[in-house]
């Protein structure tokens, strides 16, 4: 009885040491496993870091570059007006981002309209410094933007509202094509600023005949863009029309004016993307032609007749007869001569009339700076 007991308790015990050796052999086949497992593994990835090893350290560097430069990700990106006007576009790719217009006619954003002053110039302004005083306090509600010869290096310090608002520049000719390719060059570039509303174009001899809120005011509520556009039946006009013109451009609406403009973003819009009639007049429309006096005002006569006031508001007087109009000297400058410019005339404005026909006038010889800053307060309304 004991030795079956005794025998069936040893069984007893030898079946549970060989269940614990069974175990501990499992366990240790287990442990193997894993740590064959883990030594695959790490030479898997040390094997896989040798190959991928360089491109990891360029994304780390990437990414950890990455704060220096942060795209912005609101509406900023897209109304913001472009920081450096020295972009390298050519022609070709500005007239097209120029082009590129919105839609929808209400901005989601407060939009106030700015008005750009475009200087179309050989290089030196020398009568800066009265534009400055009559732009002085308007910070917001202008830009200005300044085609001269590539060459011209522009000195303005950086306080001045001229500083940087060179833009890229090719060499232009009176009375050539390559004369509108400079004035639709300056749309282009200032069109690429959303804000911009009214497209004045100025020459370096040009000053303002009122102070900044009238002409702010007088621009932003007219109805119509300021293109100077007459049909001239004489030589001068008519004359000058090539029937190879035909069909794109016909006599009916041929028309003459100043190059000295002062338009809405339409107007300008459609000078820039226009590719219908300027072909026609840059090779048709040849020297005694005087393409710059017929290309803007008949093309847009043809496009947006009744977006035109068919007039200019730059004053130029050409009583003294001869090619080219007056240019005034220091001695001219009198309050008398400025009143007489300003005042006595009557024109419509918004279909009403109006005593204010003229914003601007030319030509004024750099001698004229002094005796005009005198005056800019008392007569013109500045400084
Ligand atoms: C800029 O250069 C012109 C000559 O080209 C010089 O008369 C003028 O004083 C210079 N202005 C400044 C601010 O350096
Ligand atoms: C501008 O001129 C008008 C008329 O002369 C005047 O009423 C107005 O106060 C002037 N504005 C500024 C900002 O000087
Ligand atoms: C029109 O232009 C062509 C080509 O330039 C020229 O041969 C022709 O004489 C011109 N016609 C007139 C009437 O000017
Ligand atoms: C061109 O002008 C003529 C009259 O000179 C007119 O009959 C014709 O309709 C016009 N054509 C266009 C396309 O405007
Ligand atoms: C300007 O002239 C065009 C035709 O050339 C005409 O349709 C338009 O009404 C004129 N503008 C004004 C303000 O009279
Ligand atoms: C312009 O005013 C005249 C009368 O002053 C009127 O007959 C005409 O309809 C007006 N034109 C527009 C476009 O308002």
């Amino acid at each position: 009885m004991q030795s079956r007991v005794s025998s069936f308790e040893e069984t007893k015990d030898l079946a549970t040491k060989a269940q614990s050796r069974v175990f501990q052999l499992n366990l240790l086949k287990i442990l193997i496993l894993f740590l064959v497992l883990g030594l695959g593994f790490s030479v898997l990835s040390m094997y896989m870091m040798r190959f991928s090893g360089v491109q990891n350290v360029v994304s780390t560097t990437r990414s950890s570059f990455q704060p220096c430069f942060e795209e912005p990700t609101g509406l900023d990106h897209w109304i913001m007006p472009p920081r450096n006007l020295m972009h390298t576009m050519t022609d070709k790719e500005l007239f097209w981002r120029a082009t590129l217009v919105p839609r929808m006619r209400k901005y989601p954003f407060k939009r106030v309209p700015k008005i750009a002053f475009m200087f179309l110039t050989k290089g030196p302004l020398p009568l800066s410094p009265l534009w400055e005083r009559f732009l002085k306090g308007h910070e917001g509600l202008f830009s200005i933007y300044i085609h001269s010869l590539p060459s011209y290096r522009a000195n303005f310090t950086s306080t001045s509202v001229f500083y940087q608002r060179q833009i890229p520049s090719e060499v232009s000719e009176w009375g050539q094509m390559s004369m509108c390719d400079a004035e639709r060059r300056l749309l282009a570039n200032a069109l690429l600023d959303i804000s911009n509303e009214w497209f004045v174009l100025l020459s370096e001899t040009c000053i303002p005949l009122f102070n900044f809120s009238i002409i702010y005011k007088y621009l932003t509520r007219s109805r119509h863009s300021f293109m100077g556009a007459f049909d001239d039946p004489g030589q001068y006009g008519r004359g000058r029309y090539n029937e190879s013109m035909a069909p794109e451009v016909n006599i009916s609406q041929w028309r003459k004016g100043s190059q000295w403009f002062a338009i809405s973003r339409w107007p300008a819009v459609y000078i820039v993307e226009d590719t219908k009639f300027y072909p026609k007049f840059k090779e048709f429309c040849k020297p005694h032609c005087y393409v710059d006096e017929h290309y803007f005002p008949t093309m847009l006569t043809s496009v947006a007749p009744r977006l035109l006031a068919n007039r200019t508001l730059t004053w130029v007087d050409w009583s003294r007869g001869g090619a080219h109009p007056a240019t005034f000297g220091r001695a001219d400058i009198t309050e008398e001569f400025l009143n007489r410019i300003i005042e006595g005339r009557t024109c419509l404005y918004n279909n009403r009339s109006s005593s204010v026909c003229y914003l601007f006038a030319r030509k004024f010889a750099p001698s004229t700076l002094e005796p005009l800053l005198q005056y800019a307060q008392q007569v013109l309304g500045y400084g």
